[in-house]
């Protein structure tokens, strides 16, 4: 067993130049793991907070006065850190610590055992490869004005067959949709958001003929090569007093039934593979109807789930969701998100591991991606923090134990 013997932890920066948490495990004396806090933007009402009272600071002061709870625990056991964590923490949001120490911990387990962490996590085959789906081209929380109001349009390339083959696909739309901005807006400035998609000063609308015009250009067909998909992260133009969505950039408002309809009418005319949070984070109801109608398209709860067993069982009541956003730091610890992965599983909801917008170097996202059999990951598209998981992505084709890509139409 790989026994913690030291932590160490300290303010760092994120990607948006935001500070952060990281944390140092060491086992044995001598293997070290580490992990880094990261941050949404568009943060669900329901998800475990960032920091405490959101302050790195005061997450360090936590952690360094509770130090000698960890020393002694079995690394590998995630039961035993969130035992300790939890002795620390008993607030529904882990409002006094964050869980990026159970991420270290299996980190340098990992390191001890001389195991790669997906194997860590799940100990037996099937391993398949989650498909990267690239953020192309956004707006939202993560993009400045005059972007779509819209947080993301994805790229899912499900024709490839292979992981570098998925990688150069994404990569090779994402350049193709700057040129076709570029036709249409002279002025572009080659702008991107949070996550490396393109930010162009476009509607919601125009910005789906923009994506869907690159993938044809690219010679792709929609459907069989690349299919697309958005994240609405409807929530963040949601208001709840006047119960409308107010696109704010598009200048026009929708109730909740018009929403409805146009996001159904957006599977349907753009062949969609995946929609997220199309209706408010509440709205199990209008989910379900959504979920429904669409078979064919993978109905996603991120702001809605937060990574939360109990909200997943809620949305499988109401058969609302057929797939859900697993991000280890709306959980709180990784115990958390693998029992919400169970949860998942059990439900035959899909799985999609993700980053969040502000994000360190990390890649332990993609063996996270593995070991719950995600069946695809969400990991942004440009950046050393985006890239850093998709070239561990690559990496880990060195294990041979790994069969291909994941089987998107199964559960
Ligand atoms: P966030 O965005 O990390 O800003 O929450 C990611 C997402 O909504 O999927
Ligand atoms: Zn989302």
């Amino acid at each position: 067993m790989p026994s913690i013997t030291g932590l160490k932890s300290r303010i760092v920066f994120d990607s948006r130049g935001a500070k952060t948490i990281e944390i140092d495990v060491t086992t044995d004396k001598k293997f070290s793991g580490r992990a880094c806090a990261p941050s949404g933007a568009s943060v669900g009402k329901h998800e475990a907070q960032s920091f405490p009272r959101n302050s790195p600071e005061k997450a360090l002061e936590v952690l360094k006065t509770n130090e000698t709870r960890f020393i002694g625990l079995d690394a590998e056991n995630q039961k035993e850190i969130f035992d300790a964590l939890r002795s620390i923490d008993d607030t529904e949001m882990y409002s006094v610590i964050g869980g990026a120490l159970s991420l270290a911990s299996v980190d340098s387990a990992s390191k001890a055992l001389a195991m790669p962490m997906f194997m860590l996590l799940k100990p037996h085959k099937p391993y398949r490869f989650p498909f990267p789906l690239g953020n192309i081209l956004g707006g939202g929380a993560h993009a400045g004005p005059g972007t779509p109001d819209i947080q993301e349009i994805l790229a899912c390339p499900i024709g490839a067959r292979n992981i570098s083959e998925a990688l150069e696909m994404n990569f090779r739309v994402h350049k193709e949709v700057r040129s076709v901005i570029q036709a249409k807006d002279k002025d572009f400035t080659y702008g991107r958001g949070d996550e490396g998609g393109w930010a162009p000063n476009a509607n919601n609308d125009q910005a789906l003929e923009i994506t869907d015009l690159a993938v044809k250009n690219c010679g792709f067909t929609i459907g069989s090569d690349m299919s697309l998909g958005i994240d609405f992260a409807s929530s963040s133009f949601w208001e709840e007093k006047t119960r409308i969505y107010n696109y704010k950039r598009q200048g026009i408002t929708r109730t909740r039934e018009k929403q409805i309809d146009y996001v159904n009418q957006l599977i349907k005319n753009y062949k969609l593979i995946y929609v997220e949070d199309p209706v408010n984070e509440e709205d199990f109801e209008g989910t379900a109807r959504i979920t429904k109608d669409n078979t064919n398209c993978i109905v996603t709860g991120d702001d809605m789930l937060v990574t939360n067993t109990m909200r997943v069982k809620r949305a499988a009541q109401h058969n609302a969701c057929s797939g859900a956003i697993l991000k280890v730091n709306q959980a709180g610890s990784l115990y958390d998100a693998m029992n919400f992965a169970q949860e998942c599983a059990a439900n035959g909801i899909k799985l999609i591991t993700s980053h969040r917008s502000g994000e360190s170097i990390d890649s332990h996202l993609s063996h996270i991606g593995i070991a719950t059999d995600s069946k695809m990951l969400k990991a942004g598209i440009l950046g050393g923090e985006r890239v850093a998981k998709l070239n561990e992505l690559l990496r880990l084709t060195e294990y041979d134990l790994i069969d291909g890509m994941a089987e998107l139409s199964s559960n």
